[in-house]
């Protein structure tokens, strides 16, 4: 579904992508682990097309994806959560959702879409004449991921979606996050948690200094001692 070949991304002067190799295959939940600083953010925003690829190629559903253009890559049928939500905090809970479907040809399925992502999150019915900045960090968490599928998107990207969230919220989220890719849609994560990150895909990789080194399932990852040195130690 979505392949990244050799992918090079610069911020400035300075290189943060060098050499990222990763696929993800229609249905899969697919996880990016790493450290601080390795890559994690930047490899989800070359896939948005927020930042241009300096090298390497990105193809989605066999179509060069586009290149530094937001807007086109949504329509191309990819959703982004960026870390940290980027909620607009005086907007009301619905206000923020119905941003999610500012494409033109979105705009028609508004109401369905709100259904949808209320039936996912029962909450955000409840609440969404509040405005987001009043919710609580799982609440607003819940808001931003309602926001990426009211693009109805076939790829959904998320970074690292549980800081700041309580720990029933976040299996709260991992509940509806499955029932979406049983639903069809695609995922893959950035999850600094390596058990949980493990736990929920089928399959992870791991980025360092801007290269992808290690992949495979949980329990090839958990056998390989590479990984272990990397990542067991540390927790
Ligand atoms: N907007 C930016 N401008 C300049 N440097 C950046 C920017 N975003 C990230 N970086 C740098 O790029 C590298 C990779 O960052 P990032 O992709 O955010 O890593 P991760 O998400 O794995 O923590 C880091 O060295 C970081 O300091
Ligand atoms: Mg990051």
């Amino acid at each position: 579904m979505l392949e990244l070949k050799g992918v090079a991304v610069d911020h400035g002067k300075l290189r943060a992508l060098w050499d990222i190799n990763l696929e993800v295959r229609q249905g899969e939940k697919v996880a990016l682990l790493g450290a601080n600083g390795a890559g994690k953010s930047t490899t989800i925003g070359a896939i948005a097309g927020i930042y241009p690829l300096a090298e390497g190629s990105i193809v989605y559903e066999g179509r060069a994806l586009a290149n530094a253009d937001p807007a086109r890559v949504v329509q191309q049928g990819i959703a982004a959560v960026p870390e940290g939500r980027r909620l607009f905090a005086n907007m009301s809970v619905q206000e923020n959702l119905t941003m999610g479907a500012y494409s033109p040809h979105l705009r028609a399925g508004v109401d369905a879409g709100l259904e949808k992502v209320f039936s996912l999150f029962p909450i955000l019915r409840e609440k969404r004449r509040q405005n987001a900045g009043e919710l609580s960090g799982g609440q607003q968490q819940q808001v931003a991921i309602a926001r990426g599928l009211m693009a109805q998107p076939r790829l959904l990207l998320l970074d690292e979606p549980f800081i700041g969230v309580a720990p029933k919220v976040i299996d709260e989220i991992l509940h509806a996050l499955r029932r979406i890719v049983e639903e069809g849609v695609t995922v893959l994560m950035v999850e600094q948690n390596v058990h949980r990150a493990l736990n929920f895909a089928d399959r992870a990789y791991v980025i360092e200094n801007g290269r992808t080194v290690l992949e495979g399932t949980r329990d090839s990852l958990l056998g390989n001692p590479a990984f272990a040195d990397k990542f067991l130690g540390l927790e």
